[in-house]
């Protein structure tokens, strides 16, 4: 069956091609330009910080955040294991350990005891990453990390307008990562963001990200790498940052209906915690019980309906075979029950509401 509604499509209908076809008849179509700046400045200010930096991806973000906080060989960092492999990954490209931690079974996020539990004298920073959305309990992690004297870096990505107590996810790290891949909430195809609020760290930042480049023409101080985002994507950035609020606001009223739809129900809506905004990157559910997500999800595609599974928990993935596996089970008991539904703001409520149908007319309710 052809799927009719996928789990996630941009929404490229502002001043993207009128901004990128100005990077084209004016030239400027590699990492110098208008957009590059506009798009950091106009970033910063929406998530409220100081400084940012912006780079070709997600990825490169998190393993750049890692470099200028001097993050090397012999050091552990502690990441959940319920997680997007990217971030774990960038801990081994590093050279460092990743040490994984379990989740918490109400919000998926990563569980402060656990990751009191799992520091060493090798540990140097935790990466808490908000999942689907939802942010983690930052106060508690900051304040181990604070007690720790550990650096705490926020992977962003998939929470791009997720708030605590009404302050942006990304206040609390020493350095917070985005990601515009297409299927976030805003994209400029590839591409990432670095923040922080210290100007020495943004230095370090750009300077790493740009070869080690220094005042003299060719010369380098430092092993470097070229991370940097295009013109192009940032003026798609900038137009899809000019249109965040209408997608946030879209994206929140497609969770209140699958909310709705699930209440009661035998599925358990990923719901936000008290005082927080779930950005609702993905609206997600679990089964009751692990056996029924695949038959779900094939059954969902067979009407038209495109699901994700929840990330495999790292720790079972085949490059961390060797490292510790104890004491993962909530992460990994939701992965095996939890998927992703269409979560795009072009769908309307009429299309939640034939998907949630679908899903409870599965379980027979
Ligand atoms: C939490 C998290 N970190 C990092 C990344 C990597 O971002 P990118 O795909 O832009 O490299 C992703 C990817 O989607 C992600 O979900």
């Amino acid at each position: 069956m052809e799927i009719k509604y996928p789990v996630y499509q941009p929404q490229l209908t502002g001043n993207e091609k009128k901004y990128v076809n100005d990077c084209l008849d004016s030239n400027w179509i590699s990492s110098r330009g208008k957009y590059i700046n506009l798009f950091e400045k106009k970033f910063a200010e929406y998530v409220e910080i100081e400084h940012a930096t912006s780079v070709c991806n997600g990825t490169a973000a998190v393993l750049l955040a890692l470099l200028t906080l001097d993050i090397k060989a012999d050091d552990e960092v502690i990441v959940p294991t319920l997680v997007y492999v990217a971030v774990p990954n960038m801990v081994l490209f590093a050279g460092a350990t990743p040490v994984f931690v379990d989740s918490l079974p109400n919000t998926w996020q990563m569980d402060p005891e656990d990751i009191k539990r799992k520091i060493s004298p090798k540990t140097k920073a935790v990466i808490a990453v908000h999942n689907y959305g939802h942010p983690c309990d930052m106060d508690a992690i900051k304040e181990i990390c604070d007690q720790n004297k550990l650096f705490l870096i926020e992977d962003c990505a998939e929470a791009l307008g997720g708030k605590i107590r009404n302050k942006h996810v990304g206040y609390w790290g020493d350095i917070s990562t985005y990601s515009f891949f297409a299927n976030k909430t805003i994209t400029t195809g590839e591409g990432g963001m670095l923040i922080t609020h210290s100007k020495e760290l943004i230095e370090r930042a750009y300077h790493l990200k740009n070869q080690g480049v220094t005042s003299r023409v060719y010369w380098h101080d430092v092993l470097a790498n070229n991370y940097r985002m295009t013109n192009i994507a940032a003026a798609i950035g900038l137009a899809q940052l000019e249109q965040i609020d209408e997608v946030l606001k879209r994206k929140a009223e497609i969770a209140a209906i699958y909310w709705e739809s699930f209440e009661g129900t035998g599925f358990e809506f990923h719901q936000p915690a008290e005082n927080i905004i779930h950005s609702f990157w993905m609206c997600s559910i679990l089964t009751e019980k692990s056996g029924q997500r695949e038959p779900l999800r094939d059954y969902l595609a067979g009407n038209g309906i495109e699901t994700r599974p929840l990330f495999y928990p790292a720790h079972t993935m085949p490059v961390y075979a060797n490292l510790p596996s104890e004491g993962l089970e909530i992460a990994t008991d939701l992965s095996a029950r939890g998927l992703n539904l269409p979560s795009f703001p072009a769908l309307s409520d009429e299309d939640v509401r034939f998907i949630a149908s679908k899903v409870l007319s599965f379980a027979g309710e």
